[in-house]
């Protein structure tokens, strides 16, 4: 309106973004959510901070943060004791127990993301991940930086898992699938999205391909062998033969790689694939005019920090495809982070 003085809401907003961002992070990993969860009934500050090891005072500012986020419910009672308990929101998504829980994504973005985040100038500078930076570790080999250590391993194999328990039903139903009886998800890891696939079309059985280690900590840790539709096959798909499938699933792995390394990768699967075979890509996808949307912008600036990668368009992917002589490609945007992109051979 004339004569006001401009505020810079939006601007105020982004600069604290963080400030957002380190408060669900810290309330996750000193264990709020779980402790109320745990406790079954609202706790007090005093009660929480008893539990959690923490100082009352800082205890009772982060809580409070929390219920203007809506994730905490405050409710006073007569003696003016304020007792908080999770939201539902809460209860889905951030406790660990729960089916749907982001827990380990946040967590590994907390403790990993972060970190390299720091180092987002750098990385625009140069025009590459700054895990030298970050961590100390060489990035020649992209997943052996990103493996670093078992432990670190098993973290970002928790934060590839968490995702598709809410968004993986979409990706793997984008398309009917179902011709396809013999799936090898190729960089398959924890197998969250193997599971979606066989949950989803009762005839067909998937082969979850990735490097040995990723392979023996995913029988250990994530995919039971009562799944009795879901084999491993260990191996780079870069370097070995790829294992005979009527389709091959690359979710979240061309971001990974420069273009001419995806069209290699496509290239080995165009001819291990028999005619009538095809490919589906699950990525974000970027707006064709670069618009859009803000998550995969962001994620392909994370993937600039963390990767060889980026986050491309519809029409990179099919040029993509092409390249390696895929010639139909459908796209399915599903509304959500992930979208599907299917060809055939
Ligand atoms: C970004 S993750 C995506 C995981 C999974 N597809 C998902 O969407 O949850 C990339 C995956 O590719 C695997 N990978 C990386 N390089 C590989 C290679 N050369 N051969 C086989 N798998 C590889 C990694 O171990 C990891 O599981």
């Amino acid at each position: 309106m004339a004569g006001e003085e401009p505020y810079p809401r939006k601007i105020l907003q982004y600069m604290e973004g963080f400030l957002v961002s380190k408060t669900l992070f810290c309330a996750c990993e000193l264990g709020v959510f779980e402790q109320l969860h745990e406790s079954q009934r609202p706790l007090s500050v005093s009660e929480l901070a008893g539990s959690l090891g923490c100082s009352e005072d800082g205890t009772e500012r982060l809580l409070n943060a929390c219920v203007s986020l809506e994730l905490l419910n405050a409710d006073t009672d007569t003696h003016g004791t304020v007792f908080y308990s999770n939201t539902e929101m809460s209860s889905v998504f951030l406790t660990k127990s729960s089916p749907t829980s982001l827990f380990h994504s946040i967590e590994y973005s907390s403790r990993t993301i972060y970190l390299c985040w720091h180092y987002l100038n750098d990385a625009v500078r140069e025009g590459k991940n700054q895990y030298e930076k970050a961590f100390g570790v060489n990035s020649k080999d992209l997943f052996e930086a990103l493996y670093r250590s078992d432990e670190e391993m098993v973290k970002f194999m928790h934060l590839m898992n968490s995702i598709w328990n809410i968004c993986g039903r979409d990706v793997v139903t984008a398309f009917d699938l179902s011709p396809f009886r013999c799936i090898c998800d190729l960089g398959g890891c924890s197998g969250a999205l193997a599971k979606q696939c066989v949950s989803a079309y009762p005839e067909s059985t998937v082969t979850i391909f990735d490097l040995p280690k990723v392979v023996r900590t995913s029988q250990q840790h994530f995919v039971s062998p009562q799944d009795e539709r879901i084999s491993f096959c260990e191996g780079d798909f870069f370097k070995d033969e790829l294992p005979q499938a009527d389709l091959y699933i690359l979710a979240r792995i061309l971001h990974d790689w420069t273009d001419q390394r995806s069209v290699e990768l496509l290239a080995k699967i165009y001819h291990s694939c028999r005619p009538g075979g095809g490919v589906l890509l699950v990525e974000s996808l970027l707006y064709e005019d670069d618009s859009g949307p803000l998550t995969a912008q962001l994620y392909s600036l994370n993937m600039l920090v963390q990767t060889e990668g980026r986050e491309r368009k519809a029409s990179d992917y099919s040029r993509l495809l092409n390249a390696a002589g895929f010639t139909h490609v459908h796209i399915h945007n599903t509304g959500k982070i992930y979208d599907a992109i299917l060809a055939r051979k």
